[in-house]
């Protein structure tokens, strides 16, 4: 058998881990008698010919470090059939038979778009914002996850000293997934997200009715998608003399979350996606996105997961208001 060449890259926002799915891609690879070329800059790299052949010792050392040594990029012209069709043109001359995608939502669009041309394509669920459909946790959640909780905690220690209130914009996009799990996690006495949209009033309700539940401080987790961010929120109050009970203060965690070392958990994930997505890759079993669903390693077909939205679980929106009391 010709020796295959099979492309990786990764896409989109970076998420901790995903170095560690180059890696583990690398090397599976490697051992199945592929030989695995990485793409630097996500779709930008790859309309670009941008290409740098792996091997087993390139990758040596990643997994311990967070972003992708392969760079990232959001790269809009992607969207562009006939850029789409040149760079299918492109990976044919360079005898490429097949591409790994390592990304989020938009990412996996653009690889089902290589996909539907007839290319061989195979998706790896990453992104922190864990808004992708196909997949119960991607890669880099549980470490943005941790980075944000481990604000919290210490947002907290000042906001007791000063009985503040503490309004933290995490990050998300248009999903609330960090936001709600961090507000449970950091013991959070209000939670705003975009699935649930509460107004400031009720917001300032709240967080009156713990003053006088005897709370000294207060933590408020807003999702960077919701209606009125963490300044957005302050200012509000400032403008309207509102009198919360506390002074109020906005942090915004921003890319802080993104930048972290990998957490076992992500590390985990990570390898055993991206080996099962070489498998499925060689196996034939292409068009798909890899991810964990049900606890298990699954395959989901692009065209259910471009056509499909995650829901989010905003039961829990219950629970972290039954445990803030
Ligand atoms: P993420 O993959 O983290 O959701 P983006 O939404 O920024 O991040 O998407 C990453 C890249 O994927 C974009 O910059 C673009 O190159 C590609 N992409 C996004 N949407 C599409 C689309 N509809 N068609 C083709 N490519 C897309
Ligand atoms: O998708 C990951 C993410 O970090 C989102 O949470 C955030 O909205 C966005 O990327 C930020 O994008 P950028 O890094 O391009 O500023």
């Amino acid at each position: 058998m010709n020796t295959k060449k099979v492309a990786i890259l990764t896409s989109g926002g970076d998420a901790p881990g995903m170095n560690a799915a180059i890696r583990a891609a690398t090397r599976v690879g490697i051992d199945k008698g592929w030989q695995i070329i990485g793409v630097r800059e996500g779709f930008r790299g790859l309309m670009n010919g941008d290409f740098l052949p792996l091997d087993a010792r390139l990758v040596g050392g990643i997994i311990t470090l967070g972003g992708t040594m392969l760079g990232s990029a959001r790269c809009p012209e992607f969207k562009d059939k006939t850029v789409q069709k040149e760079t299918l043109k492109l990976l044919e001359d360079h005898g490429v038979s097949g591409l790994i995608v390592i990304g989020g939502g938009g990412s996996q669009t653009g690889a089902a778009a290589l996909s539907n041309l007839g290319f061989p394509v195979v998706g790896v669920a990453s992104t922190i914002d864990n808004d992708l459909y196909g997949s119960e946790i991607t890669i880099g959640v549980d470490t943005a996850l941790n980075i944000a909780l481990e604000s919290i905690d210490r947002l907290r220690v000042t906001a007791l000293s000063h009985r503040r209130a503490f309004f933290v914009e995490v990050m998300g996009r248009d999903c609330g997934y960090l936001a709600l799990h961090c507000a449970i996690i950091g013991g959070a006495e209000a939670v705003v997200i975009p699935e649930a949209e509460i107004s400031p009033e009720k917001v300032v309700a709240e967080l009156r009715a713990a003053h006088e539940r005897g709370k000294r401080h207060a933590i408020v987790v807003v999702a960077e998608g919701a209606r009125y961010n963490a300044a957005g929120l302050v200012n509000y109050f400032k403008e309207h003399h509102e009198k919360l009970g506390y002074e109020a203060r906005a942090t915004v965690l921003g890319h802080v979350q993104r930048g972290g070392v990998p957490s076992a958990f992500d590390r985990m994930l990570a390898t055993q996606l991206s080996a099962a997505a070489v498998e499925h890759m060689i196996s034939g079993q292409h068009g798909v996105l890899i991810g964990l669903l049900k606890g298990q390693i699954a395959a989901t077909p692009y065209r259910e997961v471009v056509a499909n939205k995650k829901i989010l679980d905003v039961g829990l929106l219950e629970l972290a208001r039954v445990l803030s009391i």
